[in-house]
């Protein structure tokens, strides 16, 4: 049963359509991402959710139950945002208390609760400090704490951690991810990080430009893009043109840098048939070596045209004739520089194909 169940939305601001017509399907239980670049309508879905914006057209379901009509306070959610800031003038034992107050919770349950919810974010002592006395992510623990202290139905989480720093946002995300599944509730949560979304998600729903791209598992949208644009947001992809020229119980597509290649038919779901393909390559799939290649490995000539270091892994530029093509590889002992000239190995089975 799906937790919440977008209908046929459509969201229009004046002339202009921000979300086109989308129906999508939130299972109980599951941390569900909305991942996609700046504009492309991952707020406007979860303002939608959650009362705070009415769709143009179309249904949303919570609980299985039309709440079109439903203003935001009668939803039971739990909300938090970017900036979502606390009261500065409330402790942060008010602040979590805050949602309480408009419920039907019993004045003498408020303390016991709010102390649930503190610990649950792992700040059992802070509950007599002002917001100002804590750091940013330890604000934003609390802002977690006020959404989770009502037991929301679902809970909504806009770019909550994208005022962090990034060593403080590694950690919040698996904070974040324990925390949910400690209290297994259901939430959406918006971020345009890929990694982010690899790593917290049950699934993932890409999008762009008002559209749902892709919705699976992390590994289905990573390893399987649906389309060019999901291979290109999500991590780096080598996207050629080819033609498929077999299309059976094996796929063999052919193109200019690699020749012909059999790609495993599920990596080629929306391939119908032979002819206009394009071959997807991951930039950590292709391998840049001294050797030749192992049997069953493709292996092409290149030459090393820029050399990006970045921390355990390096970001090569190759050439392989007209193409350029990049290649993320761990860095060994003996990494290679601009100019080297060198072999690319790939596995047929990590390519995909997509139609051309
Ligand atoms: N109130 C509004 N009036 C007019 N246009 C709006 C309004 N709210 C959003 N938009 C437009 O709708 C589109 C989607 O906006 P939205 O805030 O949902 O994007 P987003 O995916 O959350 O982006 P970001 O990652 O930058 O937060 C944008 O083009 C935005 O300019
Ligand atoms: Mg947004």
């Amino acid at each position: 049963m799906s937790a919440v169940t977008l209908q046929d939305i459509v969201k229009r601001f004046g002339s202009f359509t921000a979300v086109h017509r989308t129906t999508l399907e939130i299972p109980e239980g599951a941390f569900v991402t909305l991942l996609g670049p700046s504009g492309c309508g991952k707020t406007t879905n979860l303002r939608m959710i959650a009362g705070l914006l009415d769709p143009s057209e179309g249904e949303i379901l919570i609980g299985g139950k039309r709440v079109n009509d439903v203003p935001i306070h009668k939803r039971n959610l739990g909300l938090v945002f970017q900036n979502y800031a606390l009261f500065p003038h409330k402790t942060v034992a008010e602040n979590v208390a805050f949602g309480l107050k408009y419920r039907d919770v019993p004045k003498s349950e408020i303390p016991a609760k709010v102390q649930d919810a503190l610990e649950l974010v792992q700040l059992p002592n802070v509950g007599d400090r002002y917001p100002k006395e804590l750091s940013g992510g330890q604000q934003q623990r609390i802002a977690l704490a006020r959404a989770i202290v009502i037991e929301p139905d679902v809970l909504l989480l806009d770019e909550p951690l994208s005022a962090l720093d990034a060593n403080l946002r590694e950690d919040m995300r698996v904070e974040l991810k324990r925390i949910q599944e400690r209290i297994g509730v259901t939430t959406v949560f918006v971020t345009h990080d890929q990694s982010e979304a690899l790593a917290m998600s049950d699934l993932i729903v890409v999008m762009s430009e008002g559209r749902v791209e892709q919705v699976g598992k992390p590994e289905e949208v990573y390893n399987t893009p649906a389309s060019e644009f999901v291979a290109n947001f999500l991590g780096a992809s080598n996207i050629t043109e080819a033609q498929c020229i077999e299309h059976g119980a094996s796929v063999v597509v052919e193109d200019a840098t690699f020749g012909k290649v059999t790609v495993p038919a599920a990596k080629a779901p929306n391939l119908t048939g032979t002819g206009k393909a394009k071959l997807v390559v991951r930039a950590e799939k292709l391998l840049l070596a001294r050797d030749a290649a192992p049997e069953g490995v493709i292996s092409v000539p290149a030459t090393v045209e820029t050399v990006d270091y970045q921390g355990q892994a390096v970001r090569y530029f190759v050439r392989v004739g007209e193409a350029q093509l990049q290649a993320i590889n761990m860095i060994d002992e003996r990494p290679f520089a601009a100019g080297d000239a060198v072999n690319l190995h790939l596995r047929p089975q990590d390519c995909a194909a997509l139609p051309g």
